[in-house]
C-alpha cells in the first residue's frame, strides 16, 4: 500500500507537571485537542496555508510557529521528495495550560508521517515536536509533548535521547479540570521561577515524584494522595492565577487525591474517583464562579491512546 497524499491527525491537550513532575511529567486530556492536516506538495520545505478555530492570531510563518518549525526539523532530517503543506485548526485555547503548543506539534508530525513511504516511530517524532515546543515557551520540555502522542501519563528523562515510559494510572481513578477565563504566557510564568531550590524542598519533592509513581504502579491512592503535593514550582506560580488556594482546598475538601495548576496555568486540575469527579469539579467550579470569572471544565478520562491520524487520502 503506497502512502498517503494527505493525512488529518488528531492530537490531545495535556496537563504538564501533574504537580511533582515539572517538566517531565505528563498526561493527555482527551476531550479537546488540535487537528492538523499536512498534504504533499510541490513546493519545497514546509508552508502553512491556514489556521483556523480558537486560535487567536498565531503565526504562519512555519519558522515562528511551533508546528511549522516541527515540521521543519522532520523535513530537514528525513528529506522526503516532496514539501509539507500545512493546514492547523485549533481546539485549545492559546495560553491556557494545556499544551496546545504542543498539541499542534504533535499532531503535525503524526499527519506529515503518514505521508512518508517509510513511517517512524513515536519516540523518533517526539524530537522533532520538541523543536516546536521550544519556539513557544523558549525552553525544550517535553511534558506536553510525551502525553500528547502517546497519551495516558507518561515519564519522560532526557533530553537529547529521550525515554519515555507510559505510568499506569489506577482503575477508577479520572482527572478534573477547569479553565478560568484568562490568558497565562508560558514564558512569563516560568520567568518568574527561581534558580535555585532549597535542599529540604529538593528532597521533599523528590519523595512526592517517587511517591507518586510508585502509588500509580501499586495502585495506592493513599500513597498518590499523600505525595500529590507540589512543593517547589506552585507556592511560587499559585499569585498568578486568583481564586487557586481556595480551588484546591475545595477540591481536596469533596475528595480529590490532589489538586494543581495544569502545566504553566491558568488551568487547575484534580485527580479524583470517577464517582467523586462530578462533586469535585462543583467544589472546584464555585470559587472561580464567586470570583467573576468565566469557566470550561472536562472530566477526562487518564486511560486513552494519545495522537492518531483521523482521516487521509
Ligand atoms: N512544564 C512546563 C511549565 C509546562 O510548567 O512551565 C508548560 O509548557
Amino acid at each position: 500500500m503506497s502512502a498517503a497524499q494527505w493525512a488529518t491527525a488528531f492530537a490531545p491537550a495535556s496537563v504538564g507537571n501533574v504537580a511533582i513532575g515539572f517538566d517531565i511529567l505528563g498526561f493527555a486530556v482527551d476531550a479537546l485537542g488540535d487537528r492538523v492536516t499536512v498534504s504533499r506538495s510541490a513546493r519545497p520545505g514546509v508552508t502553512i496555508t491556514a489556521v483556523s478555530g480558537i486560535a487567536g492570531e498565531l503565526p504562519t510563518d512555519p519558522a515562528q510557529n511551533t508546528a511549522g518549525r516541527a515540521l521543519q526539523a522532520m523535513h530537514a532530517a528525513l528529506a522526503p521528495p516532496f514539501g509539507f503543506e500545512m493546514r492547523i485548526e485549533k481546539g485549545i485555547p492559546l495560553g491556557s495550560g494545556l499544551g496546545g503548543s504542543a498539541a499542534s506539534a504533535v499532531g503535525a508530525v503524526v499527519a506529515a508521517n503518514a505521508l512518508l513511504e517509510q513511517p517512524i516511530e513515536k519516540i523518533e517524532l517526539l524530537k522533532f515536536a520538541m523543536q516546536g515546543e521550544a519556539v513557544a515557551s523558549g525552553s525544550l520540555h517535553v511534558d506536553n509533548i510525551s502525553p500528547s502522542l502517546f497519551g495516558g501519563l507518561v515519564l519522560t528523562v532526557g533530553i537529547d535521547h529521550p525515554r519515555v515510559k507510559r505510568i499506569p494510572v489506577p482503575p477508577g481513578v479520572c482527572a478534573v479540570l477547569i479553565h478560568p477565563h484568562m490568558f497565562l504566557a508560558t514564558r512569563q510564568a516560568r520567568a518568574i521561577l527561581k534558580r535555585d531550590v532549597p535542599l529540604a524542598d529538593f528532597v521533599w519533592q523528590t519523595a512526592n515524584l517517587a511517591g507518586f509513581i510508585s502509588g500509580c504502579y501499586t495502585d495506592d491512592l493513599d500513597m498518590i494522595r499523600a505525595s500529590f503535593e507540589d512543593v517547589v514550582i506552585e507556592p511560587q506560580r499559585q499569585a498568578l492565577i486568583p481564586g487557586f488556594a481556595a480551588v484546591r482546598a475545595a477540591a481536596l475538601a469533596a475528595g480529590a487525591l490532589g489538586c494543581s495548576i495544569s502545566g504553566a496555568g491558568p488551568t487547575l486540575f484534580a485527580w479524583a474517583l470517577e464517582t467523586q469527579a462530578q462533586a469535585v469539579l462543583a467544589a472546584m467550579r464555585a470559587p472561580l464562579v464567586a470570583g467573576g470569572a468565566g469557566v470550561d471544565e472536562w472530566i477526562v478520562d487518564l486511560h486513552r491512546d494519545g495522537a492518531r491520524v483521523v482521516a487521509s487520502g
